[in-house]
Order: C-alpha cells, then structure tokens, then sequence
C-alpha cells in the first residue's frame, strides 16, 4: 500500500477484531471488550487493505469544549509513509474546536509535536498482582444512583471537561465508590475490568490522603494475587506508595494537549485527578 491511497473509513464493530491484532501487534493489553468501550464512547477511523484493519484512530469528545485522542496505532509494516498523520489530521477535523488531550508514547511524540501538542505532564503506569489486601477504610462506600450529579460536578472541576459520557458507562460497566465529608462528596474512585485484570481510576479528589483512601477501598474488595493496574499523574505523588505497598511501575507516557478555539471549561484548582481512567480516556 501506497501513502498516497490512504482512505480511512468510519470504524464500525466489525473492524475491532483486526483492530484488537493491531495493538496486541504494539504489545498493548486491550482485549475486544476494551475496543468496544473505546468505540461506543467514540467517533473512530480505519484504514483497510484487502479486508485487514492497518490503522485505528479514536476521537473522544468530551461536551464540545474537551476531546481525547487515542488508539493511535500504525501497522508495523506500514510505519514511516504518512499514515499516523493523516489519521491525526482527520481525528483534529472531527474534533472541530475542542481542545484535543492525549497520552502519547515515544513513538508518538514526534508526531504530535509536529501538529501543535505541547507536553503537560507525565503518566506513571503501576501495575501487578495485589500483594496484600489493605483493610477498608471505613469513610469510602459504594456510590449509589442519587450520587451522579455530584461525581459529574467534581469531575468536571478536576478536568475541566463534560465527562457524563464516560462516567455514565463506568457506573455501569464498573463500580464507582465515593468519599463523603460533612455530607458534601469529595472524592470518587472507580475500579473496572480492563486489559490483563482490572484498573483503578478516574481516582478524583481534593488530596493526596483522599486518594489514598479510594484506592485502598477498591483495593480491598479485591482477593490477593488480583492482576491491578493504575495510571497516576508523576505530580499526583502516589506512585512511590503504589509500588511500595502494591503495584510497581511498568513504564508510562506523556501527557500533552493541544488549545483549540473553544476552551476547557473552569475547572477547580483545589479538585484534582490522581489516577486516569485509561491513558485513552484521561
Ligand atoms: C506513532 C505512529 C502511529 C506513527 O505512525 P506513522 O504512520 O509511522 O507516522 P507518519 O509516517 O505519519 O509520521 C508522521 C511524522 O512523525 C515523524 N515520525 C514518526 N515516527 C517518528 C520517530 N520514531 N522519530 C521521529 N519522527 C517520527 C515522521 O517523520 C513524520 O514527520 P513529517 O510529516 O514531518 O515527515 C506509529 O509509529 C505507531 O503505530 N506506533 C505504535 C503505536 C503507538 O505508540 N502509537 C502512538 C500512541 S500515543
């Protein structure tokens, strides 16, 4: 295949099989159910060559101020001839004017430089089986239905983003626990099954102690041995406890963003995120 005939096509659910032979292809541990999360949230490009998927890109719009970008993957045999850039280009044209966030690898970086990306931080991945099970502490429980409006808020303040979407599909496809004080909720943490076992995050919170908190709730309900993973941020200040007690580190990425016309949405200096949902979905 040529550059010059790179057709991306809309993704559609029969292209997540080859799909999922692609990031397995760049020892990514997404499994099929993990594609069709990322595409019932997302608008999605393939490139096909004689029936097999060769390239993925996902849009994920948050509201119309925010979007992500991921799954940004190349076929090995197809690197180096324009493609990775055009799917940028198409994924920048559906983001229209919203701020576009990813986590890029070092294969990526060069790449979005070049289209404006400016890094904003580093992600640390923790990962491995749970060595020990901490106890529960006892002000983190389970959010209930009548707890949505006040996760959406808190969310929202942390990113500066209309994330409705995504946190309405991990109430129900994961469990969300939540950190009250004097009623008011200060903090939430989610836990779902993803990739090799089950990951922990968005973690939401005003410090570093409340975090704490979520995580070791979430770790508690799980049995030793239980595969983990956890993407913090390098200034969130967990990942040193996270692989002291639990889980260690297994490389990571950067995380960068380009403005587009319409901005964020204000967001709370004393809100902040200390673990993502997926380096996919920030
Ligand atoms: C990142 C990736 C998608 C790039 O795809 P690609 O089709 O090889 O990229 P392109 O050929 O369109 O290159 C785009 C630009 O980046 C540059 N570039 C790409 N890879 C580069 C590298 N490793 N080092 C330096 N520059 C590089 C190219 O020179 C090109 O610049 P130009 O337009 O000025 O010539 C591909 O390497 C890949 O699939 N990697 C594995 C998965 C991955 O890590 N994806 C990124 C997730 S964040």
């Amino acid at each position: 295949m040529q550059a010059a005939v790179i057709d991306l096509q809309a993704m559609e659910p029969q292209h997540l099989e080859g799909a999922l032979m692609l990031s397995r292809q760049a020892k990514w541990p997404h499994r099929l159910e993990d594609w069709h999360m990322l595409l019932t949230l997302s608008r999605g490009l393939v490139l096909v060559d004689v029936g097999r998927v060769m390239a993925t890109i996902f849009l994920t719009p948050f509201g119309e101020d925010v979007a992500t970008i991921n799954m940004v993957i190349v076929d090995e045999s197809l690197r180096g001839r324009g493609i990775g850039k055009a799917l940028m280009q198409e994924a920048l044209a559906l983001a229209g004017d919203r701020e576009c966030r990813l986590v890029a690898t070092t294969d990526g970086l060069p790449l979005y430089r070049k289209l404006g990306f400016v890094e904003t931080g580093n992600i640390l991945q923790q990962q491995g089986p749970l060595s020990t099970v901490p106890p529960a502490p006892a002000d983190v429980i389970w959010a209930q239905d009548a707890d949505r409006a006040e996760i959406l808020a808190l969310d929202r303040h942390a990113l500066g983003a209309d994330r409705c979407n995504l946190i309405d599909y991990l109430a129900v496809h994961g469990r969300i626990a939540v950190l009250r004080r004097h009623g008011e909720l200060v903090g939430y943490g989610v836990i779902r099954d993803f990739g090799r076992g089950e990951v922990v995050g968005p973690v939401i919170a005003h410090d570093n102690e409340d975090a704490r908190s979520l995580i070791s709730f979430l770790f508690s309900t799980r049995q030793a041995g239980s595969f983990l993973r956890v993407d913090t941020t390098s200034d969130a200040g967990l990942a040193d406890w996270l692989s002291t007690h639990w889980l260690v580190n297994a490389g990571g990425g950067i995380a960068m963003t380009r403005a587009g016309k319409r901005s964020a949405l204000p967001s709370d200096p004393t809100i902040h995120r200390f673990a993502l949902a997926s380096q996919a979905l920030g």
